[in-house]
């Protein structure tokens, strides 16, 4: 199934991130998929916002993983964020190097820029949001999933 939904403006791109990040739970895999530009760190940034992480936010592109500690939202339930750019790996092996199993977690919620050099590490159940468009134009935001549970989020998601 796919969910598409349209964003004009880099801050509806993070308010879409901010719905989705209202339902989040730990051990939940986003991998964010789009052209250099597109708008996953601004999509990121409003998951993280919806899950009380104490910013700034900025993105890994150079630093491969950022984490962060939030609580998921509207409660008091702690959770750890991660937040990865794999733009810069060279090859699928390096992928271990910088702990990406470990992101994998029930206490975690794990955000994967560049995640195409990990697919074979990456979990079935994943939610992948892909941003289409670049530079001043709109954006189309698809959520592609398989889950059953996943569509049932995301229902509620991109019909608010
Ligand atoms: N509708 C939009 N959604 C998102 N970003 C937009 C939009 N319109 C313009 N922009 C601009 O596009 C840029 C998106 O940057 P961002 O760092 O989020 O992209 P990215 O996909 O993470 O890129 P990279 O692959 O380099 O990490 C920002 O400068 C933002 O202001
Ligand atoms: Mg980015």
């Amino acid at each position: 199934m796919e969910y598409r939904v349209t964003s004009l403006t880099a801050k509806q791109t993070q308010e879409w991130g901010n719905q989705l990040g209202r339902h989040l739970r730990g051990g939940d895999v986003v991998a964010l998929v789009g052209d250099l530009g597109a708008g996953k760190t601004a999509f990121a940034q409003g998951v993280g916002d919806a899950l009380q992480v104490k910013g700034p936010m900025t993105s890994p592109t150079f630093t491969l993983r950022h984490e962060y500690l939030g609580k998921l939202s509207g409660t008091e339930v702690k959770t750890r964020l991660i937040h990865m750019d794999l733009y810069r790996l060279q090859h699928p092996e390096e992928v271990e190097v910088i702990g990406v199993e470990d992101a994998f977690k029930e206490d975690t919620i794990c955000l994967i820029e560049w995640p195409e050099i990990a697919e074979d590490y990456m979990p079935e159940d994943r939610l992948e949001v892909e941003i289409l468009g670049s530079g001043e134009s709109p954006r189309e935001i698809i959520f592609h999933t398989r889950e059953r549970e996943w569509e049932q989020r995301l229902k509620v998601i991109t019909t608010s």
